[in-house]
């Protein structure tokens, strides 16, 4: 039985196809159609998941969007309120939009599938669903945190064998995620997924500001409430423009936080001391809020284990402190937690709830999208005319590990695509964690972002407890553990302001490759610890061999590895220089 599962209309669209339980394929729209954050309809990820699967043996579509859940609390909130109108009339309009998917299925994949049933998951039941029937618990506590969702903030409860049974959830306009993005916002961060700038601005500052921050916000009992006064969605809605290719929402702060926080940052201008306290206050008091959720999720359930999921379920320096500020001992943080991954939440939210299969699916590995093979990869190669190499894998290996060693900056292309927002070895670009100037040199050659953003370790998993004072798996890059203080020293290029490092834990099994290339640089340097940022420039991260070429071509990268070839810039430098002129043309 085939079910395909679709994030549509809602930020970070996807697909995804479950097979007889299993998930074969997951690719995030944006991935495709070049546009960060895509929120419209996935029909080119659709299309990728189901090639080669005959569109009469998909019995299921789910679709991770239930506009008519809530649907009394949502005329009676609107009809309380006809500031909230305009914001009413967009929430109509996204009825309409998803409704008709289930009818005519006009101008999309959906109409090639005649056989299939399409069921709609509401969004905080498709994020739950994608933590916990993904996760290795029989039995845990599952917590969806995000911006909104279908009318919800949050949503929480217990999952047990193929059921889940919410216990709580926080309604609209109450969001632990609009309290962040809000002064996301503030800090001058306007575009959608922004969130990670202030994040990593926190650990430059002092957070003076937290007892003014704490009037916004608060968590009683699981519920969160916002002080409304200080935001304007609730009357407002939010509005997405476009900056090039990325969306920007309007802003989510009203006058009384200027009155109480000062002007807000103007984008690209200058950041202060004050911009740093401010990030870190917010940090604070959000994880305050965050601990105040789980320990009441834990005082409820008494799981030991828990499953997060959602956009503030991204945030990996709270994550890092679960253990020691709640009770729970087992975490489970799937690859794609954000929104992306609700496609997958709602195929198999169908196929256990609606449908009482039983679990078979641990989603240990994040490698669900597109991949290449040697032939093709040389097709492209060979029609751009650049100069490359064919090495077999322990050369191409031992090569690689050799060039990270020696100060090169390495783009590094294999295997199937990741799903979800982290790259994690498969579209990569590494390079040498122990060469101090190393995050200042990458952000002026290749990834031009801000000072303040760390880069990330990749760590072998035989060797996290060396480095970090903590050896529990974090192999999707959603965690943030500190670095002991006498190790900082050797990886300093991935050492946070504040000692942490959001690591990856690469094991054998999920990515022998990449374990490999982690573990050979360790022998050549003693440091089996790679630097690890996404494949891209200011784009979507690459997808295809012609993509990373042309990142290649265009940035100052040194090497590039795809599938079995490599290239040197030196040997490409003519190029390099055309792509280069014409990129910034
Ligand atoms: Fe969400």
């Amino acid at each position: 039985m085939n079910i395909l599962g679709l994030n549509a209309f809602h930020g970070d669209a996807s697909a995804a196809l479950l097979s007889e339980g299993q998930l074969v394929a997951a690719i995030e729209e944006e991935r495709l159609n070049r546009i960060k954050h895509w929120a419209g309809f996935p029909n080119l990820a659709a299309a990728a998941c189901l090639d080669g699967t005959d569109p009469n043996e998909v019995e299921h579509v789910a679709i991770s969007r239930n506009p008519f859940a809530h649907i009394s609390r949502k005329v009676l909130y609107a009809a309380a309120r006809p500031a909230s109108w305009q914001r009413s009339m967009s929430r109509v309009a996204n009825i309409v939009q998803v409704t008709r998917l289930s009818s005519e299925r006009p101008g999309t994949i959906l109409s090639e599938l005649k056989r299939a049933r399409i069921h709609k998951v509401e969004h905080h039941r498709a994020h739950l669903a994608s933590a916990f029937f993904a996760s290795p618990f029989e039995e845990a506590a599952v917590v969806s945190v995000d911006g909104f969702g279908d009318y919800s903030s949050v949503q929480w409860g217990v999952g047990r064998g193929n059921r889940i049974d919410v216990r709580g959830s926080v309604l609209f306009p109450h969001s632990l995620g609009i309290f962040y993005t809000a002064f996301t916002q503030f800090l001058g961060f306007p575009k959608y997924g922004d969130e990670y700038k202030m994040m990593g601005l926190a650990a430059y500052g002092e957070p003076r500001f937290a007892p003014l921050v704490r009037r916004v916000v608060r968590t009683i009992s699981g519920q969160c409430r916002l002080d409304l006064n200080y935001f304007t969605h609730h009357n407002q809605g939010v509005k997405m423009t476009w900056d090039g290719c990325e969306p920007v929402s309007s802003n989510l702060f009203s006058r009384k936080m200027v009155r109480m926080f000062g002007d807000a940052r103007e984008p690209r201008s200058d950041l202060t001391s004050r911009h740093a306290d401010l990030a870190a206050s917010v940090q604070v008091v959000l994880e305050e809020n965050y601990f105040s959720l789980l320990n009441h999720v834990y005082q409820q359930t008494k799981q030991k284990s828990l499953c997060l999921a959602g956009g503030v379920a991204l945030n990996c320096a709270a994550n890092g402190k679960i253990f020691e500020k709640t009770p729970f001992r087992d975490l489970y943080i799937q690859p794609a937690a954000s929104d992306a991954g609700t496609s997958i939440g709602a195929a198999l939210s169908v196929w256990h709830e609606r449908l009482n299969r039983p679990r078979s699916l641990v989603m240990q590995h994040a490698y669900y999208g597109p991949e290449y093979t040697d032939s093709e990869i040389r097709a492209e190669l060979s029609s751009a005319g650049v100069n490359y190499a064919h090495v077999n894998g322990t050369e191409l290996v031992n090569r690689a590990a050799a060039e990270i060693a020696a100060g090169k900056v390495v783009g590094w292309f294999q295997g199937r695509m990741e799903f979800g927002p982290r790259a994690l070895g498969n579209r990569s670009i590494l390079a040498d964690p122990r060469r101090r100037d190393m995050k200042q040199l990458l952000n002026s050659r290749i990834k031009h972002r801000e000072h303040f953003r760390p880069f990330c370790p990749s760590v072998l998993q035989e060797a996290v407890s060396d480095f970090f004072e903590t050896d529990y798996p974090s192999p999707f890059m959603v965690t943030a553990y500190k670095i002991k203080p006498e190790r900082q020293q050797d990886i300093p290029a991935v050492t946070h302001a504040d000692g942490t490092g959001r690591l990856q834990t690469v094991d054998r099994e999920s990515n022998p490759l990449y374990w490999e290339l982690i573990r050979r640089f360790g022998e050549i340097t003693g440091v089996p610890v790679l630097l690890n940022t996404s494949f891209n420039e200011n784009e979507p991260i690459v997808q295809t061999p012609a993509e990373a070429l042309d990142c290649f071509l265009r940035t100052r990268m040194d090497v590039l590895v795809v599938g079995h070839y490599i290239l040197q810039k030196s040997e490409n430098l003519h190029l390099s220089e055309h792509r280069r002129a014409f990129a910034m043309a």
